[in-house]
């Protein structure tokens, strides 16, 4: 009886896939928390001589945006570092632009190496310095330059896969390659920069006890609205103190982190890494890790979490 059943069903499958139809019973694909993405690190050591070589091979601006973009190992071809988001590494030349475009996908940039480096936003000329994270909201123009006597290096975060996904990625060249001669230079809403970050860490260091996971950790908030400095992207930074020992913790936001300070190392499912200034990491969705600190840490992320919280995705568990 069951064997009749099975060749009917087998029958019907095949009769709807000429239809581009399938039966839902049938479904293998995962229906569970996590992504295909798994947990890696590109390390300073590495990657600062790769971008210097990169310096050698190509300008700024035949490059248009000289940079070595991380792909996760379990993404190949995709050119993102999880199924949501994309990280690169920009460098720039002292005398070197990379000329204005805007581009529907919001981006963030987190200031690795380098003094005297600017990003110009809608003719805002916003000064880059290690440690500063700086907001390019989508379909902005923007420009870079480099007015100092040294290479400048930053990590760019996108939410480049969200306007893929739903096809609604547009992009355009500004007609010169810098932006009108109005631009100013003060104290902007886009750019948060170090001295203000740290200072904020180290007063709350001193009213209350770190948290188990993830010590003291602050989310950027965008100034005029009080929420997430991106409708996709939340940014963070956060302070471990020498010998921290977290405990595990996962959520449902994949995010990329960036080391400002320090050494230690953090465990992600079955692999562990050792850290130390400007590597960069990270820790796919519903991925258990922990971090334990050498000495002092200060480490910046972003990840998807705005987005899933807008949508009612986000989960945690520790
Ligand atoms: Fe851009």
């Amino acid at each position: 009886m069951t064997a009749v059943v099975d060749s009917d069903l087998a029958r019907f499958s095949k009769e709807i896939a000429a239809l581009d139809m399938k039966p839902l019973w049938e479904r293998v694909m995962r229906l569970a928390p996590g992504t295909a993405a798994q947990g890696a690190i590109w390390r300073w050591q590495d990657t600062r001589p790769l971008l210097m070589r990169a310096c050698e091979l190509i300008t700024a601006k035949q490059a248009e945006r000289r940079v070595l973009m991380l792909e996760n190992p379990a993404l190949p071809g995709t050119t993102f570092i999880t199924p949501s988001l994309y990280a690169g590494l920009q460098a720039i030349l002292p005398g070197e632009t990379a000329p204005t475009h805007r581009h529907t996908p919001n981006a963030l940039r987190f200031i690795m190496e380098g003094e005297g480096a600017y990003t110009a936003i809608d003719g805002e000329r916003i000064p880059m310095r290690p440690g500063d994270f700086v907001v390019t909201p989508g379909w902005t123009w923007h420009d870079h330059g480099n007015l100092g006597t040294k290479p400048v290096v930053w990590l760019d975060g996108l939410d480049t896969a969200f306007a893929n996904l739903f096809g609604a990625h547009f992009r355009e060249d500004y007609p010169e390659d810098r932006q009108g001669a109005a631009q100013r230079e003060g104290d902007s809403l886009l750019s948060f920069p170090y001295e203000r970050t740290r200072a904020s860490l180290e007063r709350m260091s001193k009213s209350g006890d770190p948290h188990p996971s993830h010590g003291w950790k602050l989310r950027y908030s965008n100034p005029a609205t009080g929420g997430d400095p991106f409708p996709t992207m939340a940014v963070f930074m956060q302070w471990l103190p020498r010998g921290f020992a977290g405990h595990e913790y996962r959520s449902t936001d994949g995010a990329v982190f960036c080391v400002a300070e320090g050494q230690g190392s953090i465990a992600v499912g079955e692999t562990h890494f050792d850290f130390a200034p400007k590597d960069v990491f990270v820790v796919p969705s519903w991925e258990r890790y922990r971090f334990a600190a050498k000495n002092d840490c200060a480490i910046f992320s972003y990840s998807d979490r705005a987005a899933q919280e807008a949508l009612g995705f986000w989960r945690e568990e520790s």
